[in-house]
């Protein structure tokens, strides 16, 4: 698992490890260390780049499937390292692709992203037969990994799926994000900062729903496919930050700011995802309730802190 201590690698690390898989996490630990310490006993961890190949490749001898999530994320992160950006994950997909042909593995899990459908006119959610429209540098590398995925299979037989999470939330994530940004701000009583009217949806997926969707693929995959991991709900980011005021119980106003000018490309203004597809083949899609995984994060974070 490449990126493994990070937000959802380590959750899904934790899970497989649960479930009685051998597991290999592979992270140079830019962002830390997300793993619990039971976790960091059960598994092997090895701290490296994806940009280093030898290791890489000692690293993943004997292993069935490689999950590959180590990324450079975060909207300012990106926006401020659009080369590294792009580096990390095609360098990286390259070297992944690499090893699993000279290590003899069979299947590749892949985190993509939503940010894929950039600013797709939307009347409906999207689903993965639109034409996507990625504006970033993330986005666009993004895009060229489930392309070279696709192609990988074509020419080796190697099975992947490409997973376009969608904001996926949950108690371990750092406040690059929003979800755990509001959340802070709300416990310190600080204003709760929301870029431009708060109007803009997105459709967030709780961290337990996401991994449940990707261990079910990893048993069903066949060829080189593209799932969405969306809950199909879609909520504006003024309803989030009043949610999250009032499961924190908090005194802080909301307030509305413009978005830094690097965010433009970022800001798009709808965004929700079919998980019809996800659905077809494993029979089960994100159910979590906004409301059920704020409070969750509330109880994780904060109540039992
Ligand atoms: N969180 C979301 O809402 C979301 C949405 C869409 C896509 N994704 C994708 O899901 C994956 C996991 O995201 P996350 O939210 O857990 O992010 P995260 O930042 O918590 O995890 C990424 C991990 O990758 C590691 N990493 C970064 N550069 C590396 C490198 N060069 N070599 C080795 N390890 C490196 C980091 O140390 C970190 O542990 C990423 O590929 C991300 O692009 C996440």
């Amino acid at each position: 698992m490449t990126g493994g201590a990070g937000f959802i690698g380590s959750a899904l690390s934790e899970e497989l490890c649960r479930q009685g898989h051998s597991v290999v996490v592979y992270d140079n630990l830019l962002r830390g260390n997300k793993l619990s310490k039971k976790a960091m006993d059960a598994i092997e961890f090895v701290k490296g780049d994806v940009r280093d190949y030898d290791l890489l490749l000692k690293s993943s001898k004997g292993c069935d499937v490689i999950f590959h999530f180590a990324a450079i994320l975060g909207v300012d992160i990106v926006a401020d390292n659009p080369i590294e950006t792009m580096d990390v994950e095609t360098i990286g997909m390259r070297n992944v692709a690499n090893v699993a042909i000279e290590n003899g593995i069979n299947k590749i899990l892949y985190a993509s992203t939503s940010g894929i459908y950039g600013h797709s006119a939307m009347e409906t959610a999207v689903d993965e037969k639109i034409i996507v429209d990625p504006r970033t540098s993330y986005a666009m590398a993004k895009r060229y990994n489930e392309i070279y995925l696709a192609a990988l299979y074509e020419e080796k037989g190697i099975h992947s799926v490409a997973l376009r999470f969608f904001n996926v939330y949950g108690p371990k994530q750092d406040n690059r994000m929003v979800v755990p940004r509001f959340f802070e701000q709300a416990a310190q009583n600080k204003p709760i900062t929301v870029f431009g009217n708060g109007k803009q949806t997105r459709d967030f997926t709780f961290i337990d729903d996401t991994i449940y969707a990707c261990i079910l693929l990893m048993d069903k995959m066949k060829g080189s496919e593209i799932y969405n991991i969306a809950n199909e709900n879609e909520g504006c980011i003024e309803d989030l930050a009043v949610a999250i005021k009032k499961i924190s119980a908090s005194d802080s106003e909301i307030t509305y700011i413009k978005a830094p000018k690097k965010r433009y490309d970022y800001e798009v203004e709808r965004r929700v995802g079919s998980s019809e597809k996800l659905y077809a083949a494993v029979a089960y899609k994100p159910s979590t309730t906004l409301e059920d995984g704020l409070t969750e994060i509330y109880k994780v974070n904060y109540a039992l802190a």
